[in-house]
Protein backbone atom coordinates (compact mmCIF):
# COMPACT_ATOMS: atom_id res chain seq x y z
CA UNK A 1 0.00 0.00 0.00
CA UNK A 2 1.61 3.39 -1.01
CA UNK A 3 0.38 6.12 1.42
CA UNK A 4 -0.53 8.59 -1.28
CA UNK A 5 -2.82 9.39 -3.21
CA UNK A 6 -2.25 8.45 -6.84
CA UNK A 7 -2.65 10.03 -10.29
CA UNK A 8 -2.52 6.90 -11.96
CA UNK A 9 -5.08 4.81 -13.23
CA UNK A 10 -6.51 1.41 -12.43
CA UNK A 11 -6.64 -0.71 -15.51
CA UNK A 12 -8.60 -3.87 -14.80
CA UNK A 13 -10.88 -5.69 -16.78
CA UNK A 14 -13.12 -8.03 -15.40
CA UNK A 15 -15.25 -10.69 -17.16
CA UNK A 16 -18.68 -10.06 -18.78
CA UNK A 17 -21.18 -9.64 -15.70
CA UNK A 18 -19.14 -8.95 -13.28
CA UNK A 19 -20.90 -6.68 -10.41
CA UNK A 20 -18.93 -3.76 -9.03
CA UNK A 21 -21.07 -2.79 -6.13
CA UNK A 22 -21.01 -1.02 -2.80
CA UNK A 23 -22.65 -2.40 0.43
CA UNK A 24 -24.87 -1.22 3.43
CA UNK A 25 -27.32 -2.26 6.23
CA UNK A 26 -30.14 -0.49 7.06
CA UNK A 27 -29.81 0.28 10.91
CA UNK A 28 -26.58 1.75 9.56
CA UNK A 29 -27.80 3.92 7.36
CA UNK A 30 -31.93 4.58 6.92
CA UNK A 31 -32.46 6.01 10.25
CA UNK A 32 -35.41 5.97 12.79
CA UNK A 33 -35.34 1.95 13.06
CA UNK A 34 -37.26 2.25 16.28
CA UNK A 35 -38.45 -1.37 16.53
CA UNK A 36 -34.76 -3.00 17.23
CA UNK A 37 -32.34 -3.89 19.93
CA UNK A 38 -29.49 -1.82 18.91
CA UNK A 39 -31.93 1.32 18.76
CA UNK A 40 -33.22 0.16 22.43
CA UNK A 41 -29.96 -0.07 23.55
CA UNK A 42 -29.06 3.32 21.80
CA UNK A 43 -32.00 4.96 23.80
CA UNK A 44 -31.20 3.18 26.83
CA UNK A 45 -27.39 4.65 26.86
CA UNK A 46 -25.84 1.72 26.66
CA UNK A 47 -24.15 2.82 23.17
CA UNK A 48 -21.77 5.76 23.10
CA UNK A 49 -23.69 7.28 20.32
CA UNK A 50 -27.20 6.98 18.45
CA UNK A 51 -28.29 5.97 15.24
CA UNK A 52 -30.96 8.65 14.93
CA UNK A 53 -31.93 9.94 11.23
CA UNK A 54 -28.69 7.94 10.37
CA UNK A 55 -28.28 8.87 6.41
CA UNK A 56 -31.88 9.25 6.07
CA UNK A 57 -31.68 6.83 3.59
CA UNK A 58 -35.09 5.45 4.34
CA UNK A 59 -36.47 8.91 2.80
CA UNK A 60 -33.19 9.56 0.37
CA UNK A 61 -32.51 6.46 -1.16
CA UNK A 62 -33.12 7.57 -4.41
CA UNK A 63 -30.65 10.02 -4.20
CA UNK A 64 -28.46 7.62 -3.49
CA UNK A 65 -29.30 4.99 -5.75
CA UNK A 66 -28.39 7.85 -8.51
CA UNK A 67 -25.30 8.73 -7.03
CA UNK A 68 -24.54 4.97 -7.29
CA UNK A 69 -25.36 5.01 -10.86
CA UNK A 70 -23.30 7.79 -12.02
CA UNK A 71 -19.58 6.23 -9.90
CA UNK A 72 -20.45 3.93 -12.76
CA UNK A 73 -21.98 0.53 -10.26
CA UNK A 74 -23.78 -1.56 -11.10
CA UNK A 75 -24.75 -3.29 -8.10
CA UNK A 76 -25.64 -2.60 -4.32
CA UNK A 77 -26.24 -4.70 -1.22
CA UNK A 78 -28.73 -3.59 0.98
CA UNK A 79 -30.34 -5.23 3.81
CA UNK A 80 -34.38 -5.32 5.09
CA UNK A 81 -35.09 -4.59 8.38
CA UNK A 82 -36.49 -7.28 9.98
CA UNK A 83 -38.11 -4.97 12.78
CA UNK A 84 -39.74 -2.70 10.15
CA UNK A 85 -41.58 -5.71 8.00
CA UNK A 86 -42.35 -7.71 11.48
CA UNK A 87 -42.56 -5.30 14.49
CA UNK A 88 -44.60 -7.82 16.76
CA UNK A 89 -44.36 -11.44 16.39
CA UNK A 90 -46.39 -12.76 13.17
CA UNK A 91 -48.03 -9.34 12.51
CA UNK A 92 -46.75 -8.46 9.29
CA UNK A 93 -46.58 -4.48 8.32
CA UNK A 94 -47.53 -4.18 4.45
CA UNK A 95 -46.70 -0.36 4.37
CA UNK A 96 -43.08 -1.29 5.09
CA UNK A 97 -42.99 -4.39 2.49
CA UNK A 98 -44.60 -1.42 -0.09
CA UNK A 99 -41.64 0.57 1.08
CA UNK A 100 -39.11 -1.75 0.11
CA UNK A 101 -40.92 -2.71 -2.81
CA UNK A 102 -40.39 0.82 -4.24
CA UNK A 103 -36.23 0.51 -2.86
CA UNK A 104 -35.99 -2.31 -4.70
CA UNK A 105 -38.03 -1.47 -7.97
CA UNK A 106 -36.10 1.75 -7.87
CA UNK A 107 -32.39 -0.01 -8.14
CA UNK A 108 -34.03 -2.34 -10.93
CA UNK A 109 -34.89 0.81 -12.95
CA UNK A 110 -31.37 2.43 -12.63
CA UNK A 111 -30.08 -1.21 -14.09
CA UNK A 112 -28.57 -1.81 -10.29
CA UNK A 113 -28.29 -5.89 -9.15
CA UNK A 114 -30.15 -6.18 -6.28
CA UNK A 115 -28.39 -8.52 -3.42
CA UNK A 116 -30.42 -8.23 0.17
CA UNK A 117 -29.24 -9.62 3.38
CA UNK A 118 -32.08 -10.40 5.63
CA UNK A 119 -30.13 -10.52 8.73
CA UNK A 120 -27.78 -7.95 9.49
CA UNK A 121 -26.76 -7.20 13.12
CA UNK A 122 -30.16 -5.93 14.09
CA UNK A 123 -33.01 -7.96 15.62
CA UNK A 124 -36.77 -7.12 16.52
CA UNK A 125 -36.96 -6.04 20.27
CA UNK A 126 -39.37 -8.89 20.70
CA UNK A 127 -36.85 -11.43 18.85
CA UNK A 128 -34.29 -10.25 21.21
CA UNK A 129 -36.40 -10.29 24.12
CA UNK A 130 -36.90 -13.99 23.94
CA UNK A 131 -33.57 -14.94 23.56
CA UNK A 132 -32.51 -13.97 19.88
CA UNK A 133 -30.33 -17.01 18.41
CA UNK A 134 -29.90 -18.20 21.71
CA UNK A 135 -32.47 -20.63 21.05
CA UNK A 136 -34.81 -22.46 18.66
CA UNK A 137 -37.26 -19.89 18.81
CA UNK A 138 -35.20 -17.55 16.52
CA UNK A 139 -34.24 -19.94 14.19
CA UNK A 140 -37.99 -20.48 13.43
CA UNK A 141 -38.81 -16.69 13.61
CA UNK A 142 -35.56 -15.87 11.36
CA UNK A 143 -36.94 -18.59 8.74
CA UNK A 144 -40.36 -17.16 8.75
CA UNK A 145 -39.37 -14.18 8.32
CA UNK A 146 -36.94 -15.42 5.45
CA UNK A 147 -40.05 -16.96 4.01
CA UNK A 148 -42.11 -14.13 3.95
CA UNK A 149 -39.83 -11.85 2.49
CA UNK A 150 -39.29 -14.33 -0.02
CA UNK A 151 -43.32 -14.95 -0.69
CA UNK A 152 -43.63 -10.80 -0.74
CA UNK A 153 -40.54 -9.11 -2.61
CA UNK A 154 -38.91 -12.54 -3.85
CA UNK A 155 -39.28 -11.15 -7.34
CA UNK A 156 -37.65 -8.09 -6.75
CA UNK A 157 -34.36 -9.86 -5.40
CA UNK A 158 -31.26 -11.23 -7.53
CA UNK A 159 -29.35 -12.52 -4.78
CA UNK A 160 -30.05 -13.13 -1.23
CA UNK A 161 -27.50 -12.98 1.75
CA UNK A 162 -29.29 -15.06 4.62
CA UNK A 163 -26.88 -13.54 7.81
CA UNK A 164 -24.29 -11.02 7.67
CA UNK A 165 -20.99 -12.59 9.52
CA UNK A 166 -22.09 -14.60 11.77
CA UNK A 167 -18.21 -15.36 13.65
CA UNK A 168 -18.43 -10.87 14.38
CA UNK A 169 -22.25 -11.12 15.72
CA UNK A 170 -21.53 -13.77 17.98
CA UNK A 171 -18.05 -12.27 19.15
CA UNK A 172 -19.14 -8.31 19.47
CA UNK A 173 -22.77 -9.78 21.02
CA UNK A 174 -21.47 -12.73 23.48
CA UNK A 175 -17.86 -12.23 24.15
CA UNK A 176 -17.03 -8.92 24.05
CA UNK A 177 -20.14 -7.81 25.26
CA UNK A 178 -20.08 -4.32 23.04
CA UNK A 179 -23.20 -5.43 21.16
CA UNK A 180 -26.47 -6.03 22.40
CA UNK A 181 -27.47 -8.29 23.80
CA UNK A 182 -24.02 -7.17 25.40
CA UNK A 183 -23.05 -10.69 26.96
CA UNK A 184 -19.38 -11.91 27.98
CA UNK A 185 -20.01 -15.81 28.28
CA UNK A 186 -19.07 -18.95 26.33
CA UNK A 187 -22.07 -20.84 26.50
CA UNK A 188 -24.38 -18.58 24.41
CA UNK A 189 -21.44 -17.59 22.49
CA UNK A 190 -21.27 -21.32 21.35
CA UNK A 191 -25.02 -21.57 21.33
CA UNK A 192 -25.47 -18.68 19.25
CA UNK A 193 -22.95 -19.27 16.53
CA UNK A 194 -24.33 -23.16 16.12
CA UNK A 195 -27.68 -21.77 15.71
CA UNK A 196 -26.56 -19.48 13.01
CA UNK A 197 -26.10 -22.66 11.22
CA UNK A 198 -29.56 -23.72 11.81
CA UNK A 199 -31.16 -20.20 11.16
CA UNK A 200 -28.95 -20.01 7.63
CA UNK A 201 -29.95 -23.46 6.60
CA UNK A 202 -33.88 -22.67 7.67
CA UNK A 203 -33.82 -19.69 5.77
CA UNK A 204 -32.14 -21.26 2.84
CA UNK A 205 -35.14 -23.64 2.34
CA UNK A 206 -37.61 -21.40 3.04
CA UNK A 207 -36.82 -19.14 0.21
CA UNK A 208 -36.29 -22.14 -1.97
CA UNK A 209 -39.15 -23.34 -1.42
CA UNK A 210 -41.11 -20.09 -2.60
CA UNK A 211 -38.28 -19.56 -5.71
CA UNK A 212 -36.61 -22.43 -6.31
CA UNK A 213 -34.25 -20.57 -8.66
CA UNK A 214 -33.40 -17.80 -5.86
CA UNK A 215 -29.60 -17.27 -5.65
CA UNK A 216 -28.97 -17.76 -1.54
CA UNK A 217 -25.43 -17.01 -0.01
CA UNK A 218 -24.09 -15.83 3.22
CA UNK A 219 -21.55 -13.02 3.72
CA UNK A 220 -18.17 -14.77 6.13
CA UNK A 221 -16.60 -12.23 7.45
CA UNK A 222 -13.21 -14.15 6.90
CA UNK A 223 -9.81 -12.58 8.31
CA UNK A 224 -6.51 -13.57 6.37
CA UNK A 225 -4.46 -15.09 8.79
CA UNK A 226 -0.16 -15.40 8.70
CA UNK A 227 2.11 -17.42 11.46
CA UNK A 228 4.01 -14.42 12.77
CA UNK A 229 7.25 -16.86 12.32
CA UNK A 230 6.61 -18.23 9.43
CA UNK A 231 9.17 -21.09 9.73
CA UNK A 232 7.84 -21.74 13.21
CA UNK A 233 6.14 -24.72 13.63
CA UNK A 234 3.83 -23.51 16.62
CA UNK A 235 2.95 -20.59 15.07
CA UNK A 236 1.97 -22.25 11.66
CA UNK A 237 -0.19 -24.65 13.33
CA UNK A 238 -1.78 -21.92 15.14
CA UNK A 239 -2.62 -20.56 12.04
CA UNK A 240 -4.23 -23.62 10.66
CA UNK A 241 -6.26 -24.04 13.70
CA UNK A 242 -7.87 -20.28 13.69
CA UNK A 243 -8.27 -20.29 10.18
CA UNK A 244 -10.04 -23.44 10.17
CA UNK A 245 -12.49 -22.49 13.11
CA UNK A 246 -12.88 -18.97 12.21
CA UNK A 247 -13.29 -19.34 8.64
CA UNK A 248 -14.18 -22.78 7.25
CA UNK A 249 -16.21 -24.21 10.03
CA UNK A 250 -19.25 -22.49 9.44
CA UNK A 251 -18.69 -22.75 5.43
CA UNK A 252 -17.72 -26.44 5.94
CA UNK A 253 -21.32 -26.80 7.13
CA UNK A 254 -23.47 -24.88 4.82
CA UNK A 255 -21.76 -25.73 1.64
CA UNK A 256 -24.98 -27.61 1.09
CA UNK A 257 -27.39 -25.29 1.13
CA UNK A 258 -25.57 -21.69 -0.76
CA UNK A 259 -25.26 -20.89 -4.00
CA UNK A 260 -22.52 -18.68 -3.57
CA UNK A 261 -20.18 -17.58 -0.85
CA UNK A 262 -20.07 -14.71 0.17
CA UNK A 263 -16.52 -13.02 1.46
CA UNK A 264 -16.22 -9.73 3.84
CA UNK A 265 -12.56 -8.89 3.99
CA UNK A 266 -11.20 -6.63 6.66
CA UNK A 267 -8.62 -8.10 8.29
CA UNK A 268 -4.54 -9.62 8.57
CA UNK A 269 -3.47 -11.35 11.66
CA UNK A 270 -0.27 -12.16 12.37
CA UNK A 271 -0.61 -15.29 14.52
CA UNK A 272 2.14 -15.71 17.47
CA UNK A 273 2.07 -18.53 19.97
CA UNK A 274 2.91 -16.90 22.93
CA UNK A 275 6.23 -19.14 23.87
CA UNK A 276 6.62 -16.67 27.24
CA UNK A 277 3.03 -17.53 29.43
CA UNK A 278 2.72 -20.61 26.67
CA UNK A 279 -0.97 -18.72 25.01
CA UNK A 280 -2.19 -17.73 21.86
CA UNK A 281 -0.91 -13.92 20.78
CA UNK A 282 -3.28 -12.83 17.79
CA UNK A 283 -1.48 -9.47 17.77
CA UNK A 284 -4.65 -7.70 16.56
CA UNK A 285 -3.52 -4.81 15.16
CA UNK A 286 -1.17 -3.68 18.25
CA UNK A 287 2.28 -4.95 18.29
CA UNK A 288 3.23 -5.41 14.61
CA UNK A 289 4.33 -2.56 12.66
CA UNK A 290 6.07 -4.31 9.91
CA UNK A 291 5.07 -6.61 7.13
CA UNK A 292 7.05 -9.95 6.33
CA UNK A 293 8.76 -8.10 3.91
CA UNK A 294 9.83 -5.05 6.46
CA UNK A 295 7.25 -2.15 5.28
CA UNK A 296 5.49 0.06 7.60
CA UNK A 297 1.82 -1.25 7.59
CA UNK A 298 -0.82 1.90 6.65
CA UNK A 299 -3.50 1.58 8.61
CA UNK A 300 -7.16 2.66 8.36
CA UNK A 301 -8.72 5.21 10.99
CA UNK A 302 -9.95 2.33 12.95
CA UNK A 303 -6.36 1.43 13.33
CA UNK A 304 -6.89 -1.90 10.84
CA UNK A 305 -3.79 -2.26 8.99
CA UNK A 306 -4.53 -2.51 5.19
CA UNK A 307 -3.66 -5.78 3.12
CA UNK A 308 -5.63 -5.64 0.79
CA UNK A 309 -3.49 -8.69 -1.24
CA UNK A 310 -5.00 -11.05 1.75
CA UNK A 311 -8.15 -11.03 -0.73
CA UNK A 312 -5.99 -12.78 -3.14
CA UNK A 313 -4.78 -15.70 -0.44
CA UNK A 314 -9.04 -15.59 0.86
CA UNK A 315 -10.22 -16.34 -2.11
CA UNK A 316 -7.96 -18.79 -3.40
CA UNK A 317 -8.80 -20.54 0.09
CA UNK A 318 -12.69 -20.57 -0.57
CA UNK A 319 -12.44 -22.11 -4.43
CA UNK A 320 -12.40 -25.42 -2.76
CA UNK A 321 -16.04 -25.04 -1.96
CA UNK A 322 -16.70 -24.93 -6.04
CA UNK A 323 -19.17 -22.24 -5.94
CA UNK A 324 -19.06 -18.59 -7.02
CA UNK A 325 -17.91 -16.12 -4.82
CA UNK A 326 -18.38 -12.53 -4.29
CA UNK A 327 -17.02 -9.87 -2.24
CA UNK A 328 -19.94 -8.98 -0.35
CA UNK A 329 -17.81 -6.15 1.38
CA UNK A 330 -14.37 -4.92 1.41
CA UNK A 331 -13.36 -1.33 2.39
CA UNK A 332 -11.82 1.17 5.11
CA UNK A 333 -12.44 4.13 6.93
CA UNK A 334 -10.51 7.06 6.37
CA UNK A 335 -11.82 10.68 6.28
CA UNK A 336 -9.02 12.33 4.31
CA UNK A 337 -9.85 9.85 1.69
CA UNK A 338 -5.70 9.63 1.48
CA UNK A 339 -5.57 5.92 0.89
CA UNK A 340 -8.79 4.77 -0.19
CA UNK A 341 -8.14 4.63 -4.14
CA UNK A 342 -4.99 2.50 -3.86
CA UNK A 343 -6.86 0.34 -1.03
CA UNK A 344 -9.55 -0.34 -3.77
CA UNK A 345 -7.16 -0.57 -6.53
CA UNK A 346 -5.21 -3.05 -5.02
CA UNK A 347 -8.05 -5.25 -3.78
CA UNK A 348 -9.36 -5.09 -7.33
CA UNK A 349 -6.11 -6.42 -8.89
CA UNK A 350 -5.73 -9.18 -6.01
CA UNK A 351 -9.55 -9.90 -7.65
CA UNK A 352 -8.44 -10.31 -10.70
CA UNK A 353 -5.18 -12.36 -9.68
CA UNK A 354 -7.78 -14.61 -8.18
CA UNK A 355 -10.23 -15.23 -11.26
CA UNK A 356 -6.92 -15.26 -13.35
CA UNK A 357 -5.93 -18.27 -11.32
CA UNK A 358 -9.22 -19.51 -11.73
CA UNK A 359 -11.49 -18.36 -9.01
CA UNK A 360 -14.98 -18.11 -9.77
CA UNK A 361 -15.77 -14.36 -8.87
CA UNK A 362 -18.52 -12.59 -9.65
CA UNK A 363 -18.62 -9.36 -8.20
CA UNK A 364 -17.01 -6.79 -5.69
CA UNK A 365 -19.17 -4.77 -3.21
CA UNK A 366 -17.05 -1.79 -1.59
CA UNK A 367 -18.09 -1.10 1.87
CA UNK A 368 -19.83 1.41 1.70
CA UNK A 369 -21.73 3.53 -0.65
CA UNK A 370 -21.96 6.42 1.82
CA UNK A 371 -20.55 7.26 5.53
CA UNK A 372 -22.76 5.61 8.38
CA UNK A 373 -23.68 4.60 11.31
CA UNK A 374 -20.52 2.42 12.47
CA UNK A 375 -22.08 0.08 15.23
CA UNK A 376 -21.05 0.90 18.61
CA UNK A 377 -18.01 3.41 17.41
CA UNK A 378 -20.85 5.65 16.07
CA UNK A 379 -20.39 8.01 13.21
CA UNK A 380 -16.92 9.00 13.51
CA UNK A 381 -15.30 6.07 11.30
CA UNK A 382 -16.00 7.29 7.43
CA UNK A 383 -15.70 4.44 5.23
CA UNK A 384 -18.14 5.82 2.50
CA UNK A 385 -17.17 6.33 -1.07
CA UNK A 386 -19.61 9.46 -0.51
CA UNK A 387 -18.71 11.74 2.58
CA UNK A 388 -22.21 12.74 4.39
CA UNK A 389 -22.45 15.88 6.69
CA UNK A 390 -24.86 14.52 9.32
CA UNK A 391 -26.46 18.20 10.00
CA UNK A 392 -27.70 18.87 6.90
CA UNK A 393 -27.85 15.26 5.48
CA UNK A 394 -25.69 17.00 2.44
CA UNK A 395 -24.06 14.36 -0.17
CA UNK A 396 -20.72 14.68 -1.45
CA UNK A 397 -18.70 12.48 -3.54
CA UNK A 398 -15.12 11.17 -2.96
CA UNK A 399 -12.15 11.71 -5.01
CA UNK A 400 -11.57 8.15 -4.64
CA UNK A 401 -14.92 7.05 -6.03
CA UNK A 402 -14.17 7.43 -9.81
CA UNK A 403 -12.07 4.54 -9.91
CA UNK A 404 -15.07 2.56 -10.41
CA UNK A 405 -15.68 4.09 -14.02
CA UNK A 406 -11.52 3.15 -14.93
CA UNK A 407 -13.18 -0.67 -14.65
CA UNK A 408 -14.06 -1.98 -17.53
CA UNK A 409 -16.36 -5.15 -17.97
CA UNK A 410 -16.23 -7.29 -20.84
C1 LIG B 1 -18.49 -5.20 8.90
C2 LIG B 1 -19.98 -5.05 8.98
C3 LIG B 1 -20.51 -3.77 8.42
C4 LIG B 1 -19.60 -2.59 8.68
C5 LIG B 1 -18.17 -2.93 8.34
C6 LIG B 1 -17.20 -1.80 8.54
O1 LIG B 1 -18.04 -6.05 9.90
O2 LIG B 1 -20.63 -6.10 8.30
O3 LIG B 1 -21.81 -3.58 8.91
O4 LIG B 1 -19.76 -2.15 9.96
O5 LIG B 1 -17.75 -4.03 9.07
Amino acid sequence: MEETKTAQKTRLTFPKGFLLGAAAAAHQVEGNNTKNDWWRAEEEGKLKAKSGLACDHYNRYEEDFQIAKKLGLNALRISIEWSRIEPQEGKWNSKEIEHYRTVLQKMKDLGLTRMVTLFHFTLPVWVADSGGFENQKGVEAFARFAWFVAENLGNEIDLWCTINEPGVYTAMGYRKGLWPPFKKSTVPMISVYLNLIKAHKSAYHAIKEVIPEAQVGIAKNNPYNEPFYRNHWLDRLLTRVVTYIGNHYFLDRIQNECEFIGLNYYFYHQLRFHHKHGGVDMNRNRHEEYRHDHTEFVRSDLGWRLFPEGLYHLLKDLKKYSKPIYITENGLADAKDAHRYNYISEALSATKHAIDEGVDVRGYFYWSLTDNFEWHEGFWPRFGLVEIDYETQKRTVRDSAKIFKEIKIE
